[in-house]
C-alpha cells in the first residue's frame, strides 16, 4: 500500500557472499534526511565511503526499511534459507551535537535491540535467521524512545548463508543475536572477504585479558578451520598467550540479555611441541556455578591442536548478580605450557518471530508489532501474535490524489482523512469495510 509515497532511500549495502542464491530488490518505505558525516575519525577496517553518510528520522516514532528477498533456491526442496543481517551505525558527530543517540531497532515486528551509538565507534547489530518460504520480506525498523535521540542508519547488509553453521542452536523458528565476536590475536577488523561469513571480528580494543599475555603468531603455514562453526583462518593465526605459565586467561563479560546465552571459544596451537612439552587447559563458568540447564559449566581438558581449530561450545551461560559473567582458562597441573585463546563469540536465541501484523493489511514495515511501537499514525487491536489496524490517523499528512485501495484491512474502524488534498471521489470500497464507524 502506497499512501504516503517514499522513495527508496538509504545507502543499502547488499552484500552476497560466493554462497548466494539470492536476487536483490529495491529497499522501499522509510523517510529520512541523508546526511554527510566525516570520516576522519572512523575506525579502520570499515568502508568510509559507506559510512560517510547516513539517514536520519525527525519524523514519525518508528520508520522502516523493506527489503524482498528473493530466495530462488537453486534446488526448490532444500530446506529453509538463512540469511546474516546486519546494521550498522556510525554517528560521527556528524550533527555537531556531541550527543551520540540511542534507540530502538525492531525485525520483522518483534524487538531486536536498543542501540546505543557511540562518538567514534562504528556499532553494529547482527542476527541470523531463517527466512519463511512463504513470505521472505525482511522489514527492520528505526523506532525513537527518547525526546532529541534521533534514530539513524548508516549500512545495512542482508547475506545469504550455509544452514550449516551455528546449527547446533538453530531451530529455523528461532533468530539468533548475535552480542560479540572477538579475536584476541588480531589488531584489525576482519570481516569479509577473510571471513567468506561476512562475520565481523573485533581486535580486543579493551585489551581485556591478563597484562601478562601476548599475542604470538602460529608457526604453521596453514590452519585447518573446518570445524563447526568455521572461524577464518587470519583469527586461528594468531593467538593470545599468558606468558605466566602458572596464571589463566580470564574473561568477564557482562549483558543485559535475560536469557541464557551461548558462547564458542576458538584455539589453536601455536608452535610443534616436543615429548615434554604439554598445553592443557580446563574452562570454568562462573566458578563452575551450574548453567540455566543444571550443568556445571566446566569443560576440559583442552589441548589445542597444531595446524588446525578446536572450538568449545559454551551452552546457556548465565549472568551474576549485575549482570556480570566470567570464564577462566585454567592451566591443568600437567600443563606446563600457559593458557592461550584465539577468539570468543557471544549470541543468544531470540524469542520465535511473532507472525507480524496480520497480511491482509498489506503495509510493509510492520504498522503494530512490536508493542508499544506501533505507528503514529495507526492503532491495532490487541490480538498478541496478528494485530490488525483497526485505526487510521492520516490528518494534515499531505497526502493528494486518490486513495489506493486498502479494501482488505477489513479490521478498520475509524479513518481520519481530515486536512489533505484528496481529490478523486470517495471509492466504494470503503463501503465494504464492515467495521468502519467514523471516517
Ligand atoms: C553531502 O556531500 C555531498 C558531496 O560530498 C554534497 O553534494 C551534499 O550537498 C552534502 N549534503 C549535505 C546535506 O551537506
Ligand atoms: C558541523 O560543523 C562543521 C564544522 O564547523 C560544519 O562544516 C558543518 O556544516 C556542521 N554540521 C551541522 C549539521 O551543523
Ligand atoms: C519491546 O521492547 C520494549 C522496550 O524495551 C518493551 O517495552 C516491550 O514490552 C517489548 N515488546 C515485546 C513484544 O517484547
Ligand atoms: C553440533 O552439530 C553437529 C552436526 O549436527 C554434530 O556433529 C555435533 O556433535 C554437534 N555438537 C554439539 C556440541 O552438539
Ligand atoms: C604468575 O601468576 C601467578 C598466579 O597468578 C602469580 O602468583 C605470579 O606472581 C605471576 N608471576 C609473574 C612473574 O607475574
Ligand atoms: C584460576 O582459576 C581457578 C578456577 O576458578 C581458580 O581457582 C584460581 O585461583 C585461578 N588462579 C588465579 C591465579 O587466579
Ligand atoms: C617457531 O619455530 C621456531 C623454529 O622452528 C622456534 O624457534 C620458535 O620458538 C617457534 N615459535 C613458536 C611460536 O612456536
Ligand atoms: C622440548 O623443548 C623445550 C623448549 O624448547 C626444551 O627445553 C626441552 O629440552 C625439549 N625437550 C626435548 C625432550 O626435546
Ligand atoms: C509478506 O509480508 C509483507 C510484509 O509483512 C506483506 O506486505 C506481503 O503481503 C506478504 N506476502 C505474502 C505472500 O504473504
Amino acid at each position: 500500500m502506497n499512501i504516503l509515497n517514499f522513495g527508496p532511500l538509504l545507502r543499502l549495502l547488499l552484500l552476497f557472499s560466493h554462497l548466494s542464491c539470492f536476487d536483490i530488490v529495491v529497499p522501499v518505505s522509510a523517510k529520512g534526511e541523508t546526511r554527510n558525516v566525516t570520516t576522519k575519525d572512523l575506525p579502520p577496517g570499515w568502508d568510509s565511503h559507506v559510512m560517510s553518510t547516513l539517514r536520519e528520522f525527525r519524523t514519525r516514532k518508528k520508520n522502516c526499511y523493506s527489503l524482498d528477498v528473493d530466495h530462488k533456491a537453486e534446488d526448490s526442496s532444500t530446506s529453509v534459507e538463512r540469511v546474516l543481517l546486519r546494521a550498522s551505525f556510525f554517528y560521527g558527530n556528524y550533527d555537531n551535537k556531541s550527543t551520540p543517540p540511542s534507540f530502538h531497532l525492531q525485525i520483522n515486528g518483534n524487538n531486536w535491540t536498543r542501540v546505543v551509538t557511540s562518538m567514534d565507534q562504528v556499532v553494529y547489530q547482527e542476527m541470523v535467521y531463517s527466512l519463511n518460504s512463504k513470505n521472505s520480506t525482511i522489514t527492520v525498523c528505526l523506532s525513537q524512545t527518547h525526546v532529541d535521540n534521533l534514530p539513524f542508519i548508516s549500512a545495512l547488509e542482508v547475506r545469504s548463508w550455509d544452514s550449516d553453521i551455528y546449527s547446533n542452536y538453530t531451530d529455523p523458528n528461532y533468530p539468533l543475536f548475535f552480542n560479540e565476536r572477538t579475536a584476541f590475536g588480531i589488531s584489525r577488523t576482519v570481516r569479509f572477504p577473510e571471513d567468506s561469513y561476512g562475520r565481523i571480528w573485533a581486535p580486543d580494543i579493551d585489551d581485556r585479558l591478563e597484562p601478562t599475555t601476548v599475542k604470538v603468531r602460529s608457526n604453521s603455514t596453514s590452519i585447518k578451520v573446518n570445524i563447526h562453526d568455521n572461524p577464518p583462518e587470519i583469527v586461528m593465526r594468531t593467538s593470545a598467550v599468558n606468558l605466566n605459565s602458572s596464571a589463566n586467561i580470564t574473561l568477564y563479560g557482562s549483558t543485559v540479555v535475560e536469557v541464557p546465552f551461548h558462547i564458542n571459544l576458538y584455539f589453536s596451537e601455536v608452535m610443534v611441541l616436543n615429548s615434554t612439552q604439554k598445553r592443557s587447559f580446563n574452562i570454568i563458568v562462573n566458578d563452575g556455578y551450574t548453567s540455566r540447564d543444571g550443568t556445571f559449566q566446566k569443560y576440559g581438558p583442552v589441548v589445542p591442536p597444531y595446524g588446525r581449530a578446536l572450538e568449545v561450545r559454551i551452552k546457556n551461560v548465565i549472568t551474576g548478580i549485575l549482570g556480570w559473567f566470567k570464564i577462566e582458562i585454567v592451566p591443568t597441573d600437567d600443563s606446563t605450557l600457559p593458557p592461550l585463546i584465539n577468539a570468543y563469540e557471544e549470541f543468544y536465541i531470540g524469542d520465535k518471530l511473532v507472525q507480524g501484523t496480520n497480511s491482509d493489511d498489506g503495509w510493509t514495515g510492520d504498522p503494530c508489532l512490536p508493542s508499544p511501537f506501533t505507528w503514529d499514525w495507526v492503532a491495532c487491536d490487541s490480538d498478541a501474535n496478528s494485530p490488525r489496524v483497526i485505526v487510521l490517523y492520516l490528518n494534515g499528512l499531505g497526502l493528494t490524489g486518490s486513495l489506493p485501495d486498502f479494501s482488505a484491512m477489513d479490521a478498520l474502524e475509524t479513518i481520519d482523512f481530515s486536512n489533505n488534498r484528496l481529490t478523486q471521489e470517495i471509492p466504494e470500497f470503503l463501503g465494504t469495510l464492515s467495521k468502519l464507524s467514523i471516517l
